[in-house]
């Protein structure tokens, strides 16, 4: 409602008002219809008001929380992975299972309780794929296990040019179009989540996979010098400028260690020099311009809260059993006999190499790097501990056994 309209409305209701007041005339019938009509359509402007103010209310509640947000109940600076003791690192499947067993959560654990799938509103899959963390071989597992599990990959989203944000129009049609696909469809996209209640659609299963945050970039750095994706590249843009030879043989070492502005990465940027992908949280917290500032706090906090509240799985290849595992148990339409088929198909898959040209990064660089993906990396650890609890809810009996022999 309009300032104007609501002024009107307001001094309408006074006339009425005094009308009734002052002038003390038998009201008519029409009048009495009229004042249920405002009463009506006041009852209706508070509610929608009181609406708004819920979902503004919501989104201060996400701002205001700063970093008291994690898997396992503990704040962003206990759980880096970097400042944690070597054997005690929380961050691994065992680091985990004690902390959970030291602070009694271990008991109360079950699967029911991190099972965002039963909250899923349709049989379809999303899978908003961030770009190097080995979605490739997920995405020919799931190939091979829909004729399977009696599903079918979509290979629309596979073909999509990969934009780093869409405007409500654009999300609304890709909500469309997943929604428009059939039952037991699995849509997979670089692309960043979407709220499909917002756009009145049914909520799909959400997944994803994370990998090491410098990790990624190196493996970007590489995979765009990699001589068979330009070889693609240049046959479908005959035009574009080639790159010059000492581009291609340019060495990360050197990069970062040069200050050559295509290894910075600084925190709270929007515009990227170069396209890198470097914002893996950006594939979870969404289309919002909250989620562009790199290596942002808010924009963690907001995809943490995705992962927590929307996601069934975000696994990571570094740990391919734990997460087909995962997969297996928590989304059995799609992933039923995971574990049992995988290394029928990773047998399989054994010849086909890999031609990424991946040089060694020295150490001493990747420290240098993750100094400026502080957030990223607790983002990141913040989906392993998810995984593992996730695991360990699965399988607490047997690891029980494991860890006290
Ligand atoms: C999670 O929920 C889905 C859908 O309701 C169900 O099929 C699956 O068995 C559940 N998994 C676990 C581990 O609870
Ligand atoms: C990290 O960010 C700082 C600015 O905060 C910048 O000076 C530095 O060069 C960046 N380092 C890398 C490797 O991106
Ligand atoms: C993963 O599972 C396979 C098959 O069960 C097993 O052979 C392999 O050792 C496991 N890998 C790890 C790292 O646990």
């Amino acid at each position: 409602m309009s300032v104007n309209t609501d002024r009107s409305y307001k001094m309408k209701l006074r006339d009425v008002e005094n009308a009734f007041k002052y002038r003390r005339i038998p009201y008519p019938k029409r009048s009495v219809e009229l004042i249920a009509l405002l009463a009506i359509s006041c009852t209706f402007f508070l509610f929608m008001h009181t609406n708004k103010l819920n979902s503004r209310l919501k989104e201060m509640e996400v701002k205001l929380q700063p970093s008291e947000f994690s898997a396992l109940g503990l704040t962003g600076n206990h759980i880096s992975g970097h400042d944690a003791g070597k054997h005690d690192d929380i961050n691994t499947l065992h680091g985990t299972y004690q902390y959970l067993k030291s602070t009694g959560q271990l008991h109360t654990l079950t699967p029911y309780k991190l099972n965002n799938t039963a909250k899923a509103e349709m049989d379809r899959i999303f899978f908003t794929r961030c770009a190097k963390v080995g979605s490739e071989s997920l995405i020919q597992f799931m190939e091979y296990l829909q004729h399977v599990n009696d599903f079918d990959v979509d290979h629309t989203g596979l073909k999509q040019p990969a934009k780093r944000q869409l405007l409500p129009r654009g999300q609304a049609r890709k909500a469309r179009y997943i929604y428009d696909q059939p039952a037991g469809t699995a849509y997979i996209e670089h692309t960043s989540w979407i709220d499909f209640n917002h756009f009145n659609m049914p909520k799909p299963i959400y997944i994803n996979l994370v990998r090491d945050p410098v990790e990624r970039v190196i493996s970007w750095y590489y995979y765009v010098r990699n001589s068979y994706r330009n070889a693609i590249f240049y046959r479908k843009n005959p035009t574009a400028e080639i790159q010059p030879a000492a581009w291609f043989k340019k060495n990360y070492n050197d990069c970062v260690r040069s200050g050559d502005p295509e290894c910075q990465y600084i925190p709270m940027t929007v515009k990227d020099v170069v396209g890198n992908f470097k914002r893996q949280t950006l594939f979870f917290c969404g289309h919002h311009e909250d989620c562009l500032p790199f290596d942002s706090p808010l924009a963690v906090q907001i995809a943490k809260r995705r992962v927590e509240e929307e996601y069934a799985v975000v696994g990571t290849w570094e740990e391919t059993n734990i997460t087909l595992t995962v997969l297996e148990h928590y989304i059995p339409r799609y992933f039923a006999r995971a574990t049992t088929i995988y290394p029928i198909f990773a047998e399989k898959l054994k010849n086909r190499n890999r031609n990424n040209r991946k040089p060694k990064v020295d150490e001493d660089v990747k420290a240098m790097v993750r100094r400026n993906f502080t957030n990223e990396y607790e983002f990141y650890h913040f989906c392993k501990q998810r995984l593992y609890k996730q695991y360990i809810a699965l399988k607490r009996s047997q690891l029980e056994q494991v860890y006290l022999s």
